[in-house]
């Protein structure tokens, strides 16, 4: 059987205001998940206020997790309250979490976002782990960039599972900056870090895991970037706070 293409909204910290979430739901309920996994990632303040609106098999994924459940972890949000809530997917590793935010050091390692992983899939969830490199490291080539990709994957060497996590691979120079990545480039590092999987985890989990591509992907620029082999979907930021989210992709095998 093919791999099932897996589309991602992430709201990010939007929308401002409380008064949009009624319409961006609707957005999401209006797509046809038949052929299709679809999850929506809401700014945590809004998490608990849509997650049980989607009528169509789409699933909330909170957009960060902590590593130990319940306690005093001020700010946290838990797995185990993820769990109690009915949901089934978190998203770990976005590149605005692992620290490229304006802070002066990376916040969020690999190895700790492997931990979080292993949490999530410990409770019975399921993990979309997002990667990618700067622009720096995209300028000296393929190479380059697969061993950055690669140093991000390690510490998930053991833990990589068709059945439970999803890769989403998100170039940072291509995030939010209109910049996409063309589809040769999509289709030639999903294809790499498809290769490294095989070699280092197992043909089989490298054939069925599915690779999301994010950063400035749009309902323009989709199909071309959804008919690369190695492409399984997408992880959609600003488009997917408008109407022209849409989750027309096929299966791949
Ligand atoms: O999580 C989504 C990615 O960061 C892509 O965002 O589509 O606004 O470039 P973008």
């Amino acid at each position: 059987m093919g791999r099932r293409p897996i589309v991602g909204g992430n709201w990010k910290c939007n929308p401002a205001e409380i008064s949009k979430l009624d319409g961006l739901v609707a957005n999401i309920n209006a797509c046809d998940t038949s052929g299709c996994d679809v999850y929506v990632c809401p700014s945590p303040l809004h998490v608990g206020l849509v997650y049980n609106k989607f009528t169509n098999g789409a699933c909330v994924a909170p957009q960060n997790c902590n590593f130990k459940g319940c306690g005093a972890y001020t700010g946290e949000m838990a797995v185990d309250q993820m769990v109690d809530m009915g949901m089934k997917w978190c998203l770990i590793g976005h590149s605005e979490r692992r620290g490229e935010f304006g802070l002066p050091t990376p916040v969020e390692s690999s190895e700790l976002l492997a931990t979080k992983c292993k949490y999530i899939l410990e409770k019975g969830m399921k993990c979309i782990y997002a990667i990618g490199e700067p622009l720096p490291i995209r300028e000296k080539g393929i190479d380059a960039v697969l061993a950055y990709c690669v140093e991000q994957l390690t510490p998930f060497k053991d833990i990589l599972d068709p059945e439970t996590v999803v890769l989403a691979y998100e170039p940072v120079w291509s995030i939010g900056t209109g910049v996409t990545a063309t589809p040769e480039q999509a289709q030639e590092t999903h294809a790499a870090i498809r290769k490294w999987i095989s070699e280092n985890v197992s043909p089989k989990c490298a054939e069925g895991i599915r690779i999301q591509y994010g950063g400035s992907a749009n309902a323009k620029n989709a199909p071309e970037l959804s008919a690369c082999a190695d492409v399984d979907g997408f992880l959609v930021g600003g488009a997917s706070l408008k109407p022209e989210f849409d989750v027309d992709v096929s299966a791949k095998s």
